[in-house]
């Protein structure tokens, strides 16, 4: 029988590892992914960059083989934690990346006292949100050409001991 050891495996096998941005090059890597998908795949903005709430708010990236390919961003108003710009690059896509992205944010909003998390979800994306716990609050909305839907999840503080 033939076996494939582990340091044969392709790349894309590789799991991906998230984590904080911490200098102004990584910060260069999220607004060049949010660039990729956000304007140049979907033309849903061309502005991408140096949002307020970028200084105020966690910003991660994806990495996989030394390559940054997602991202996402966090921020805290309150006990309410709101995500937003999430992106896979599009290679990438369909292997668990978006979800490890998630669910690093949303560990980061539990641990920092958020009780809830809200979103604008593009519709394409409701079902990878439902499936880690968002589910949708009131009616879709068009935000440039592209229809979106706010989209809530509660958190159980983390003394009570809960795990969502
Ligand atoms: C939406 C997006 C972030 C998902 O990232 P991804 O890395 O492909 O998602 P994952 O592989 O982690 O998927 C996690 C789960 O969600 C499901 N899923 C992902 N995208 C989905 C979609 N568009 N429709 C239905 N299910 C989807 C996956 O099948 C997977 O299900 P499983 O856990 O049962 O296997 C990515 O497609 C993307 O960047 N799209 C373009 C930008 C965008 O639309 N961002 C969202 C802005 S609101």
């Amino acid at each position: 029988m033939t076996t494939v050891e582990p340091e044969a495996r392709a790349p894309e096998r590789q799991q991906p590892r998230v984590e904080p941005v911490r200098t102004s090059e990584e910060l260069a890597l999220v607004y060049a992914i949010r660039s990729e998908v956000f304007d140049r795949e979907q033309h849903l903005t061309t502005w991408v960059r140096d949002y307020p709430e970028d200084a105020e708010s966690l910003n991660v990236l994806a990495w996989i083989d030394g390559e940054a390919v997602g991202t996402g961003r966090v921020s805290l108003w309150g006990d309410e934690a709101q995500i937003a710009w999430v992106a896979v690059r599009k290679p990438y896509r369909g292997r668990g990346v978006g979800r490890a992205i998630m669910e690093y944010l949303i560990h980061w909003a539990r641990e920092h006292g958020a009780r809830t998390v809200t979103l604008n979800a593009q519709t394409h994306a409701l079902e990878f949100y439902r499936k880690l716990g968002f589910r949708p609050v009131g009616r879709p909305f068009y935000m440039a050409h592209i229809e979106h839907q706010l989209m809530e999840r509660e958190l159980q503080p983390r003394a009570e001991g809960g795990t969502g």
